[in-house]
C-alpha cells in the first residue's frame, strides 16, 4: 500500500487561526459502543488572521458525521466535505453557529486519546490532539472557548458524570437516563476538555481560599479505594495554599475534582477543574506504599493543580511552546516539594533525574531544543528536555533575577497574559520587563540543544590576595545544529577557606565586600575570567564550590584533588555540592579499585 510521509510541522509556519470559537455547547449521550456528540460552536472570523480562503476547516478523526447545520439550516452535501482528518465547510459567514452531530465508538478507541473505556469507566484524554476524536473542532491551543456540557448516560452503569468547570444541575430524564450539566466559564483550549463517567466513590475535603471562598475538593476512585486517598488530598490542600502564598494564585472554580483512572497514557492530566490521574499517583497507604510513592503523589498532585494557572489560565500558543506550561509547572512543583520536605534532598533527586534522563537525550540522536523548531508527531515531544530541562531554564531565570524580582516577573506574567495563549518568548519578556535584566542571549537556551560543558581553572596569588577563576564554555554539536553559540549561564559559586567557611566574594573593582556566601556569576562569553580580591590573610588557596545548587544544566570540570573533594564533602555550605563532591570522589575511588584489580590480575597472570 502506498503511504505518504507524514507532514513536518514547523514553528516558522505558525499562522493565527482563521476562525475563533467563543463558546461551545456539547451534549454527549455516553455509551461505550455508541456515543453521540452534539456540538454547537459559536464561531467568528479572527481579525488577526493573515490568510484564509473563506472556508472553515475543523479537525476530526474517527468520527461519523450524522448531521450538520449552520445557523439552524441543514447543509446540503455540496456545502461541506468530510475527509479522514477534517471537515470542511465551504464559504462560511463572518459570524455563525455551527451544529454537528457525530457518533463514535469509545470501546474501539485503543489510542487512549479522545473518549475511551477504562475498566468500567468512560474517560477522556485530549492533550495534545484528542479532542478531534470527540467532535469536529479547531483543535489547537490558541483557540480558547467557554464550554457548557450536558452528559447523558445510564445511571446503573455511570452514576457519576463529571466534566470541567462548575456543576450546573443533575436530573433524571423521562426515559430514566441520568443527565448532568457542567459549565466552565473560563475560556480554555480544547486539550483541557475532560469527561469522566463511572461508578465512582468520592473522598471529600474542603479548602478555604485566601479570599474566603469555600471549595469542595473531591477525589473520585473506584469502590474500595476510598481509604487510599488521604495523602493525595493532603498534598492537594498544601499545594493550593502554597500557590496562594508563593505565587499569589488563588483557585478560581467552585469545585475541584480529581479522578484516579487505571488506564492512562500519561502520569496525570490537568484538565480544567477535573484532573485525571493514573491511579499510581493518587492511591497510597502506609502499609503498602514506599516513601518514593508518597513523594511522587505529592509532586504530581501539586503539578497538575499548579497547571490551573500555568497552563490553563495561561496556555500555549502552539505545541512548540509546550515548555511554557510544562517547564514552568515542573519548576513550581519542584519548589513546592522542596518547601514541603528537604530542599537539598529534593534538588539532589531532581538533578539525578536530569542527568540520568535529559543529559543522555541532549547527547544523543534525539537531541532537541526545549522549544523545538519542527515536529511530525507532537506526542513524541513530551520529553525530559521539554519538561525537566525546561524547568531548569525557569530556575536559571529565577537565579538571574533573584527571588523578589522573579516574583514581580511572575506577577506580571499572570496579569499580562491571563486568558491568553502565549509563547516562551512572552514568558521571558515578562522576566525582562519586571527586572530590567537583558535576557536576549539567555533565550538561546530555548532554541539550542545540547548540554554545555564548563571547564574551570583557577590561580591563587597569596601576595596580592587575589583569586582568578577562568571559565570556558563549550556546547558540543547536536543533530541539525553543528555550530553552537555561547549561552548566558548563571554560575553560583562559593569559595571556602582552610576552615571550610565561606569567604566574602568581592570582585576586582568592587569597593564593598559582600557577606560571605554564594555568589551568582554570569557567563556570556566563550571564556570569562573573574578576579576576586581581599584574600591577603589567607594562608592556603581557597577551595571553589562550583555550580552550587546546580544553578545551570551543564557539565562542570575542575581539577579537584581527592583531598579537596573530601574537604567539600565535609564543609561545603551547599548541600547539593556536598553530595556531588561525595559522588565524584566515590566514583573515582571505585574506578581506581577496578584499575588496581585489573592490574593485580594482569600481574598474577604474568
Ligand atoms: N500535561 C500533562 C502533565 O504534564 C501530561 O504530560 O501533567
Ligand atoms: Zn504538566
Amino acid at each position: 500500500m502506498y503511504r505518504t510521509t507524514p507532514p513536518v510541522i514547523r514553528l516558522s509556519d505558525y499562522q493565527p487561526p482563521e476562525f475563533l470559537i467563543d463558546s461551545v455547547q456539547l451534549r454527549l449521550e455516553l455509551d461505550p459502543r455508541q456515543t453521540v456528540v452534539e456540538a454547537e460552536l459559536r464561531l467568528r472570523r479572527n481579525p488577526a488572521a493573515t490568510r484564509g480562503d473563506g472556508d472553515l476547516r475543523l479537525a476530526g478523526e474517527q468520527l461519523e458525521l450524522e448531521a450538520i447545520r449552520l445557523n439552524e439550516r441543514s447543509l446540503t452535501p455540496a456545502e461541506y466535505q468530510v475527509a479522514d482528518d477534517h471537515l470542511r465547510v465551504r464559504r462560511v459567514p463572518d459570524r455563525f453557529r455551527l451544529w454537528t452531530r457525530v457518533r463514535l465508538n469509545p470501546s474501539a478507541n485503543t489510542a487512549l486519546e479522545g473518549l475511551y473505556v477504562s475498566g468500567d469507566m468512560l474517560c477522556t484524554q485530549c492533550e495534545a490532539e484528542g479532542f478531534r476524536r470527540i467532535t469536529y473542532f479547531l483543535d489547537r491551543p490558541d483557540v480558547m472557548a467557554t464550554y457548557r456540557v450536558t452528559l447523558i448516560a445510564d445511571p446503573e452503569r455511570y452514576p457519576v458524570l463529571l466534566a470541567n468547570g462548575n456543576p450546573a444541575g443533575e436530573e433524571r430524564l423521562a426515559d430514566g437516563r441520568l443527565c448532568a450539566r457542567w459549565d466552565d466559564p473560563f475560556p480554555k483550549p480544547s486539550y483541557l476538555f475532560a469527561v469522566v463517567a463511572g461508578d465512582l466513590r468520592a473522598v471529600e475535603a474542603r479548602f478555604t481560599t485566601a479570599s474566603g471562598r469555600q471549595i469542595p475538593l473531591r477525589i473520585y476512585v473506584e469502590p474500595g479505594n476510598e481509604d487510599k486517598c488521604a495523602h493525595a488530598m493532603q498534598s492537594l490542600i498544601r499545594a493550593m495554599r502554597w500557590d496562594e502564598e508563593r505565587y499569589g494564585r488563588e483557585y478560581d472554580l467552585d469545585v475541584f475534582n480529581i479522578v484516579a483512572v487505571s488506564h492512562f497514557n500519561m502520569g496525570a492530566m490537568e484538565n480544567k477543574g477535573l484532573n485525571v490521574f493514573n491511579a499510581k499517583y493518587i492511591l497510597a497507604r502506609p502499609e503498602t506504599a514506599t516513601d518514593a510513592d508518597f513523594a511522587g503523589i505529592e509532586g504530581v498532585v501539586a503539578h497538575e493543580y499548579f497547571h490551573n494557572w500555568t497552563g490553563n489560565r495561561i496556555t500555549c500558543r502552539d505545541w512548540f511552546q509546550l515548555s511554557l506550561k510544562e517547564g514552568f509547572t515542573v519548576y513550581r512543583d519542584q519548589e513546592f516539594s522542596a518547601d514541603m520536605g528537604s530542599r537539598g534532598v529534593k534538588r539532589i533527586e531532581d538533578v539525578r533525574q536530569l542527568r540520568a534522563r535529559q543529559f543522555p537525550e541532549d547527547a544523543g540522536p534525539m537531541a532537541h531544543p526545549v522549544r523545538p523548531d519542527s515536529y511530525i508527531e507532537i506526542n513524541n515531544f513530551y520529553t525530559a528536555t521539554v519538561y525537566e530541562k525546561g524547568a531548569e531554564l525557569v530556575r536559571m531565570q529565577a537565579h538571574l533575577l533573584g527571588p523578589e524580582r522573579f516574583r514581580q516577573a511572575t506577577d506580571l506574567y499572570f496579569e499580562r497574559f491571563d486568558g491568553q495563549a502565549v509563547t516562551t518568548d512572552d514568558f521571558v519578556g515578562c522576566m525582562e520587563s519586571a527586572s530590567g535584566v537583558d535576557l536576549t542571549q539567555f533565550k538561546r537556551w530555548y532554541s539550542q540543544a545540547g548540554t554545555p560543558q564548563l571547564d574551570c581553572a583557577d590561580r591563587f596569588d597569596a601576595a596580592t590576595g587575589t583569586y582568578r577563576l577562568e571559565v570556558r564554555q563549550h556546547t558540543p554539536p547536536t543533530p541539525g545544529q553543528p555550530e553552537k553559540q555561547p549561552l548566558h549561564i548563571p554560575l553560583a559559586l562559593g569559595l571556602l577557606d582552610a576552615q571550610g567557611q565561606d569567604l566574602p566574594l568581592r570582585l576586582q573593582g568592587e569597593t564593598k565586600a559582600p557577606a560571605p556566601g554564594t555568589r551568582v556569576l554570569e557567563l556570556r562569553q566563550p571564556v570569562e575570567t573573574f578576579v576576586f580580591t581581599g584574600f591577603e590573610g589567607l594562608g592556603a588557596p581557597p577551595v571553589p564550590s562550583l555550580l552550587r545548587g546546580f544553578s545551570a544544566p551543564v557539565h562542570v570540570s575542575y581539577p579537584y584533588t581527592d583531598a579537596q573533594l573530601g574537604f567539600l564533602m565535609a564543609h561545603d555550605s551547599d548541600g547539593f555540592n556536598r553530595w556531588d563532591a561525595a559522588q565524584t570522589l566515590a566514583q573515582r575511588r571505585l574506578l581506581a579499585m577496578v584499575e588496581e584489580f585489573v592490574q593485580a590480575q594482569a600481574g598474577a597472570g604474568a
